[in-house]
């Protein structure tokens, strides 16, 4: 097992009616923003829930999120925070919320453009504390420090880490999803299913616990992820799905191992570029940088097929052939398509992508630091 540092300090608030105990975590002297997106939470009762939690308490709101968070729209919230004195943020929503709200909360004090965050990946000196209501589960960015940010100007999809940006507290009510659109039900358990391969599908280095719990979160998506799917009302399958994208990406499956993520960054371009959802991304791509990299992941590939979907008859070849058709067809099964065609994409994106690149640094990704962008040329080639 490799050296890590471990921590992880964000309180977790999980159950039906749990938003009700917002305003004990927020401090009673709080001027407080409401962060949102495009309005689900105006119909679904969460807001009227939040609105609920902080009577009596000092706050305004912004809303108008997008998916995929603009950096446009996220510098309008801080002008609004500086004009107003805000001192505590509450992201109400998906991923893209949370993030919009990591992101506000590491510009308001940062000097300079905040866009370097990102761009130029300056260091964070400080944030302003946020709690999160978590909508939709996929991201896993309620538990950790990463978010995403695109600027919708130059169509860049950009990410950035810092532990100023934990959440102080997020609150998981499987029973905010059930308005969830299928799509977007459908995202969450690729997505989540995606973090957990990023982080497993490398080489062994003697770490079996990391690897029986990503294991374990695999299994358990693909046992309950459809019954969320055949019955929207199933509390305890949104609640195992919520939970297993939470530990998908709290850093815990993913500490002492190596870890790739190239499909992600492979599929945050592709969603730049297209307007394709994230998951919907990381189900093209998946399949694919596992084809591409089966030499590479053979032992873990072969530990992936006999654990995750009980292959043992056959050839090494026909295992690991056997595990990434399983793994599209799960994807499939859930209802996230799986090629660029899909979505009325063509193999024209694949220069622009390279050439993207290059121009980042981005020539030496994966677990062995030999992704270089020909052989994300590779990888897309077979995403047709
Ligand atoms: O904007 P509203 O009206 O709220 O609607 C949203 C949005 O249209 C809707 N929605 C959310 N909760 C709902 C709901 N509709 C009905 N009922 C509910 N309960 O769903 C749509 C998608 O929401 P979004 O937040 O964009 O989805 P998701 O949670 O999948 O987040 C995606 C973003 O997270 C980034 C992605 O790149 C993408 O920008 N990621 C962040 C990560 C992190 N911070 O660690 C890691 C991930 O790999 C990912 O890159
Ligand atoms: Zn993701």
């Amino acid at each position: 097992m490799q050296n890590f540092a471990f921590y992880n300090p964000v309180k977790i608030l999980f159950g039906k009616g749990q938003i009700a105990n917002i305003a004990t975590e927020i401090p009673t002297d709080a001027k407080i923003l409401v962060i949102y997106g495009g309005g689900s939470i105006k119909t679904n009762g969460v807001y009227e829930q939040v609105k609920a939690a902080l009577t009596g308490r000092d706050f305004l709101e912004f809303g108008g999120v997008e998916a995929n968070p603009h950096l446009e729209t996220l510098l309008k919230a801080v002008e609004l925070i500086r004009a107003e004195g805000i001192n505590f943020l509450l992201a109400v929503g998906g991923g893209s919320v949370v993030d919009g709200t990591k992101f506000i909360a590491a510009a308001v004090n940062f000097e300079g453009d905040p866009w370097d965050i990102l761009a130029k990946q300056t260091p964070v000196k400080s944030a302003l504390p946020f709690g999160a209501v978590l909508t939709l589960p996929a991201t896993g960015s309620e538990m950790n420090t990463a978010s995403v940010v695109t600027k919708w100007e130059t169509k860049e999809k950009l990410f950035f880490s810092s532990p100023f940006v934990f959440p102080k507290f997020s609150v998981l009510d499987p029973e905010t999803t059930y308005s969830l659109p299928m799509r977007q039900v459908s995202n969450g358990i690729v997505d989540a299913y995606t973090h957990v391969m990023e982080q497993y599908l490398t080489y062994p280095v003697n770490a079996p616990l990391q690897d029986r719990m990503a294991e374990s979160i695999l299994k358990t998506l693909i046992e309950e992820g459809p019954k969320t799917i055949a019955d929207i009302h199933d509390y305890d399958a949104r609640a195992n799905v919520m939970w297993c994208a939470t530990l998908a990406l709290n850093g815990l499956i993913g500490v002492g191992v190596p870890q790739d993520w190239t499909t992600h960054m492979i599929g945050h371009e592709l969603t730049a570029l297209h307007g394709i959802d994230h998951a919907q991304t990381l189900a093209i791509v998946l399949p694919n940088t596992m084809t591409v990299r089966r030499d590479r992941k053979r032992e873990k590939l072969l530990q992936y097929a006999d654990r995750v979907w009980g292959l043992v008859d056959g050839t090494e070849e026909q295992r690991i052939d056997q595990a990434i058709a399983k793994t599209r067809d799960f994807f499939e099964a859930v209802g996230v398509r799986t090629k660029l065609s899909d979505y009325g994409v063509g193999l024209d994106v694949i220069p622009l992508i390279s050439d993207r690149f290059e121009k980042r640094g981005f020539v030496a990704l994966g677990e062995h630091q030999d992704v270089t962008p020909k052989v994300v040329a590779q990888i897309l080639t077979l995403c047709a």
